[in-house]
């Protein structure tokens, strides 16, 4: 999908200004730079215990002002404001998205067949319930629904929501405002599956660690996850980098792709003590795709 080139660029919001908080960083020499002065926000040094997540953190070192980082809500919601101008051939939101510039498909329907078989048919069953995290206009949500029990639709923008609640309706399917940083709204130990495609690729891996460390506490039963992102260290992923990293210096667009690889991935995955079952990185070759089962 290539939402960044084919989507009007009505807000370039360049040169922002950015508020920083410096963290005074203790001399190399400095008895805190010992693994012992972590938890007070030290330089961090060792390995960090699995699944560490609250005492990582440790200050902020560059904040945005309030409502200037990135602005994935309103640019998603203005992506679905335009969407029907833009696409006045098309049925649904995501119909546009056919896996054709990711190296997987020639076409929509190749594409969906393609999510369908590898990632939604061999692990969602018919008594899963299932969340699926960005649900744009309800693509992946409804062949998540002909697969499970119940659906839970999560989505920072409430315009795709409300395009999904028009596709899909109320049966079966609940719908949840996200607000970017929790996952507040989807009750602890909950869904069987949680579903996050063509989201995560446009998320920064903050965002995306931020996610997969809220992600455990709302799963039950086989506790299976699905997650695909951009891998800028293959050939496809690389050229879309290339093709992109100018419009998007000092900030970027809320749908731009992010710059993400399987290995950042892979140790976000092992520190948060998810089990991998799956790394896909050829069915999507721009991207990585990855079955695991989130931590109990
Ligand atoms: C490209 S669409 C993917 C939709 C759907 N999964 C599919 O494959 O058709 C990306 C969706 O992610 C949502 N999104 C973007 N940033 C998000 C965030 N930080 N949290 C939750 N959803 C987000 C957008 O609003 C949009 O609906």
């Amino acid at each position: 999908m290539n939402v960044g080139s084919d989507h009007r660029w009505k807000e370039c919001r360049a040169a922002r200004g950015h508020d920083f908080i410096v963290e005074s960083a203790a001399p190399a020499s400095s008895p805190s730079r010992t693994p012992a002065a972590k938890s007070g926000g030290g330089l961090l040094t060792g390995p960090l215990p699995r699944g560490t997540v609250a005492a990582d953190a440790g200050p902020l070192k560059a904040m945005p002002p309030p409502g200037q980082g990135i602005d994935y809500e309103g640019h998603w919601d203005r992506y679905a404001g335009d969407w029907r101008e833009l696409h006045p051939d098309k049925a649904h939101i995501g119909d546009e998205w056919e896996g054709v510039e990711a190296g997987a498909a020639q076409s929509l329907a190749e594409y969906t067949a393609l999510i369908e078989s590898r990632f939604i048919a061999p692990f969602v069953r018919k008594d899963h319930a299932v969340l699926e995290i960005g649900v744009g206009g309800g693509r992946t949500a409804e062949l998540l629904l002909a697969h499970c029990d119940r659906l839970v639709c999560a989505d920072i923008s409430a315009r795709m929501l409300q395009a999904t609640r028009a596709r899909l309706g109320e049966e079966r399917v609940r719908y949840v405002k996200l607000d970017g940083i929790t996952l507040d709204g989807i009750p602890p130990a909950s869904v069987d599956v949680c579903f996050c495609y063509d989201t995560m690729v446009h998320l920064e891996p903050r965002d995306i660690f931020n996610y997969l460390s809220r992600i455990p506490a709302l799963l039950k039963g086989d506790r299976f996850c699905i997650f695909h992102h951009t891998d800028i260290l293959g050939e496809a992923g690389w050229r879309v980098f290339l093709r992109d990293w100018r419009r998007h210096l000092q900030g970027r667009h809320g749908t731009a792709f992010s710059v993400m690889t399987a290995a950042i991935m892979e140790r976000f995955l092992r520190h948060l003590g998810y089990r991998v079952l799956v790394k896909d990185d050829e069915s999507v070759p721009r991207d990585c795709v990855w079955i695991c089962q989130g931590p109990a």
